[in-house]
């Protein structure tokens, strides 16, 4: 039985002020939701507010990037083990946003994806379409590619320690939630084509659904068989809105 999982993507948002309240709120909240994972995935100035305000809470935490080598010169850049060592948890690769605005193609995602675990961090691996590839058809494919890419870096037995988010891009900020059935469909997807490689693997997987989430759509969308849990972007910067959807989960 997979448990639900529910992240919150903070993206570029954020302050020492606002994140405080928020953090309290969902500290508290959460410590009423033991059936469901909570983590918070924050922009980088902030991992050290996470690492002091959760400590002693149940929800976990990580970044929203990371480089795919271990160390050098690249300025502006965190290795995975900088994460690792900070205590972060998870950390998010090949979100579109990073694929769309920064050019990152699945072979790089998959080499973030293989840093972060060889770090001993779970990532979080997106995958996804756009409107234009749903509408020729083409989301199967498209995400086929992104997860294969994975699969044949690290092999299908990395999963084991990973989480897939579904994310058709349509879908983020837009305020445009996939149905249920559309999602469920995609999930199923991936998870059938993890089992072509290992049914063990498949049926462990957690696979969340991004895109508009919101505490009232929530409930119906993680009622799916294959929809685990959720990855939220706007819905997380409000406790009350990220704790909702946090209980539907539960
Ligand atoms: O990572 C989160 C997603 O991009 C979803 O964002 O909930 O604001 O649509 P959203």
């Amino acid at each position: 039985m997979r448990r639900k999982m529910v992240v919150g993507n903070w993206k570029m948002h954020g302050s020492l002020v606002q994140n405080e309240s928020l953090l309290s709120a969902l500290k508290s909240g959460a410590a009423q939701l033991s059936h469901v994972d909570i983590a918070v995935c924050a922009p980088f100035p902030y991992l050290a507010q996470l690492q002091q305000q959760l400590s002693a809470s149940s929800v976990k935490w990580g970044a929203q990037d990371v480089h795919q080598l271990e160390k050098g010169a690249f300025t502006g850049e965190v290795s995975a083990a900088m994460l690792a060592d900070f205590g972060c948890t998870y950390v998010i690769v090949g979100h579109s946003e990073r694929r769309s605005i920064y050019g990152e193609d699945s072979r790089l995602v998959a080499e973030k994806f293989s840093a972060a675990q060889q770090a001993g961090l779970i990532p979080i691996l997106c995958v996804g379409e756009t409107l234009q590839q749903r509408e020729s058809g083409e989301t199967e494919a498209v995400v086929a590619e992104q997860l294969d890419a994975v699969i044949a870096l690290v092999g299908v037995q990395a999963l084991r320690k990973a989480v897939v988010a579904y994310e058709p891009v349509w879908a983020i900020g837009t305020g445009k939630t996939a149905s249920p059935d559309q999602a469920q469909s995609v999930h199923a997807f991936i998870r059938q084509r993890v089992a072509g490689h290992d049914e063990q693997v498949a049926q462990g997987l957690v696979i969340l659904y991004g895109g508009s989430v919101k505490a009232a759509n929530a409930p119906e969308l993680f009622a799916k068989a294959d929809i685990d849990g959720g990855l939220i972007g706007g819905a997380a910067l409000v406790a009350e809105e990220f704790l909702g959807i946090c209980r539907a989960g539960q």
